[in-house]
């Protein structure tokens, strides 16, 4: 049991928020977004606060033709100090497009179930482990970071519930390899909180706080209601959002976006967290994107501000 003084203190260290939307947020967008669009969201959205930002995927471009362009994404986008830029790598060819894109960090990733993981990325979990081992060990050598996605944590969209146990031994597995940080992916968004509640209680005596973040998607608009629980019932302070509630996978079918960054700060700092971005900037980007995305959005505030045409100008 967690001494309450250590969960205050643990709630009050900033808020740390990877900005998945030019990655998971475009991926499965069905109208191509052009490149251009792509880099002047990321150059925007590097301005907002957010820590890390996902730029791109260095995936098949048949699995995901929206991203196809990552490799000129990344040469012509403007990098900010103290912002990391990351990118998915599923294979050593994936590696190979990002050290010659100078990305900051890649990201390898597999799943809980091995029926989404066999969809996803053609590797069932323990192939997809034994595939990332040198993808890992040879990235590090280059510098690289190195994140590791554990997606399905609590249900698989063709196997049905996975047992916190199962998510508790897949990611030991991830940490061994040696990556930097791992990110739990609520893939399908049909979590509760009390489903979040047993999972952090089962995976936690088993990760350093500060290698761990958490990816919710919102299919059940409960998100944001997960998140403020692994907030203020943990102290977690590391979480995925993608501006404007963009986002889905295509193995994932009848998913929706990932929570919307604007409306986790928003609810995180009304509940009293630190949080170092600027939701307004963040409402901004999603309007730049604009017409881009052909389709309503899936954030509160964006919707709210845009209604009463609060929407602040980009900052230059
Ligand atoms: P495969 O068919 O087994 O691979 O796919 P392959 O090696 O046989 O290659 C097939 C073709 O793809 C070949 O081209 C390769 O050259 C090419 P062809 O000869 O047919 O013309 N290829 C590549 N091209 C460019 N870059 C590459 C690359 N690799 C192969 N890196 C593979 C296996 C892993 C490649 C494929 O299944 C794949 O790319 N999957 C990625 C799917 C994906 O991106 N899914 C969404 C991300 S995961 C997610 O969204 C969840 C997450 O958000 C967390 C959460 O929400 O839970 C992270
Ligand atoms: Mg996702």
């Amino acid at each position: 049991m967690m001494v309450q003084a250590d969960l205050h203190s643990r709630r009050q260290s900033p808020v740390r928020i990877t900005e998945v939307c030019p990655r998971d947020g475009l991926q499965h967008e069905p109208e191509f977004i052009p490149t251009t669009r792509k880099i002047a969201l990321i150059n925007a959205l590097s301005r907002t606060g957010v820590v890390e930002i996902e730029a791109g995927s260095f995936v098949s471009p048949a699995a995901v033709p929206q991203l196809a362009d990552s490799d000129e994404v990344f040469r012509a986008i403007e990098r900010a100090s103290g912002v990391i830029y990351s990118a998915l790598v599923p294979n050593e060819r994936g590696l190979e497009r990002a050290r010659a894109a100078a990305v900051d960090k890649i990201a390898v990733f597999t799943a809980a179930s091995d029926s989404f993981t066999q969809r996803n990325i053609n590797a069932t979990v323990l192939g997809s482990l034994a595939r990332f081992k040198p993808i890992v060990t040879a990235a590090k050598r280059d510098r690289m970071a190195v994140r590791a996605y554990l997606s399905t944590v609590v249900c698989c969209p063709y196997e049905g519930r996975v047992a916190p146990a199962h998510v508790r031994d897949v990611m030991k597995r991830l940490l061994d390899l040696d990556v930097d940080d791992i990110s739990l992916g609520e893939t399908i968004g049909t979590a509760s909180p009390s489903d979040i509640r047993a999972l952090l209680d089962t995976v936690l005596p088993h990760v350093e706080l500060a290698r761990l973040s958490l990816h919710f998607h919102d299919t059940y608009g409960m998100a944001v209601a997960n998140a403020l629980t692994a907030w203020w019932d943990y102290g977690i302070t590391a979480f995925d959002c993608s501006a404007g509630g963009l986002g889905g996978c295509p193995s994932a079918p009848g998913a929706s976006g990932n929570v919307a960054t604007e409306d986790l700060v928003f609810a995180l700092k009304a509940s009293g967290a630190n949080v170092p971005v600027d939701e307004l900037l963040v409402v901004a980007c999603v309007r730049q994107l604009g017409e881009a995305v052909r389709h309503p959005l899936n954030s509160r505030l964006s919707q709210v501000l845009q209604l009463q045409n609060l929407v602040p100008a980009q900052k230059r």
